[in-house]
């Protein structure tokens, strides 16, 4: 089946069916093995791409950004301070300016509702690099780095530990629901995830032969998984939460422990990143003195383990958004 994705937003995976998220993956390492040989064929030449920014970003905006430059396109980057986005002008007239001068919009920000709506006013492809809600091109990214870790994706065993109703969690939950894995989300009950998104998960996974299970058990979690991944306990815009989320999820720190729990040898440790594992942060710090832990989500022995892939899947980053943005801008 030939799979077509010009002018598609990408917003969230829902909107994608398995063979094209398959497909993306599979254009994703075709684009990397190209790298790799030297070879940059510039499918983006004469573009111009606007990155929108709300949030900070290290890996998000260094991937459009070098994904742009070697397939020949222009990346602009405008942070929520430098345009009149928001303040003076609003999502749909910003949405109409930015689609007559670039080609394709990336947009990081709080409310998904935003990257929505310049999708339904700009006549160009909008990428979502992050939401409250969903972190697409991050999982595009994970499930490549699953992929080339054990060869496949059907009847990956996948427990996400932590903070299981945030961003990276919902599109991860989507993402392994589309490729048919064993799902698991472990977490206090308090930080599951929306039940209605759990509902449209499960019926995504009926058809792909994958599963869903939520559990604040540790142990059931995680026994037999392939895969343990962590997020921050904190996600952007919550810095408020800092002292509950502790309490709450202290249990369920990523430690040498925890990995053994899975009974397996060849599980493999993954995080979005940025991740809080050591004192060299000004924000590590300043938890180490409030609440005298020195790692949040995963202690320093596992980060710095063989078991963590955690820069094969921030390099895939890059790789993924450059396949994303090919297949998706009109040639
Ligand atoms: N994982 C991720 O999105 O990283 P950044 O916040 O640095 O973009
Ligand atoms: N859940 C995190 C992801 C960071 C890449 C956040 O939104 O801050």
């Amino acid at each position: 089946m030939s799979i077509n994705l010009k002018n598609r937003h990408f917003l969230t995976l829902l909107d994608f069916s398995p063979e094209e998220i398959h497909y993306l993956i599979d254009l994703s390492a075709q684009v990397k093995e190209e790298k790799k040989q030297g070879t940059f064929p510039e499918r983006l030449k004469h573009k111009n791409i606007a990155l929108l920014f709300e949030k900070n970003s290290t890996r998000t905006r260094c991937a459009f950004t070098v994904a742009a430059i070697d397939e020949g396109a222009h990346p602009e980057f405008l942070g929520k301070n430098d345009i009149q986005f928001g303040k003076k002008e609003s999502v749909a007239d910003t949405a109409r300016v930015l689609g007559r001068m670039f080609d394709g919009i990336q947009f990081r920000g709080f409310k998904h509702s935003v990257a929505e709506g310049l999708a339904k006013h700009a006549e160009v492809p909008v990428w979502n690099g992050l939401t409250d809600s969903f972190h697409p091109t991050q999982v595009l990214a994970d499930l490549l780095t699953i992929k080339e870790q054990f060869g496949h994706l059907k009847g990956v065993v996948f427990s996400f530990v932590g903070d299981g109703r945030n961003n990276v969690a919902n599109s991860l939950m989507i993402g392994a629901a589309k490729t048919g894995m064993d799902f698991r989300i472990v977490a206090p009950q308090s930080l599951f995830p929306d039940p209605e998104l759990v509902k449209t998960a499960e019926k995504i996974a009926k058809t792909t032969g994958g599963k869903i299970r939520l559990t604040d058990n540790i142990k059931e979690g995680v026994l037999g998984a392939d895969v343990i991944y962590v997020d921050v306990w904190v996600s952007m815009g919550e810095e408020d939460q800092f002292a509950e989320r502790i309490k709450l999820l202290l249990p369920y720190q990523v430690n040498r422990d925890m990995i053994e729990k899975t009974g397996k040898s060849e599980t493999i440790f993954m995080h979005c990143l940025p991740a809080f594992h050591d004192l060299n942060t000004t924000v590590g710090k300043e938890i180490y003195e409030k609440y005298g832990i020195s790692a949040m989500e995963v202690s320093n022995e596992v980060f710095e383990s063989s078991y963590s892939k955690v820069w094969d899947e921030a390099e895939n980053r890059m790789h993924t958004i450059k396949a994303i943005m090919i297949a998706t801008m009109d040639g």
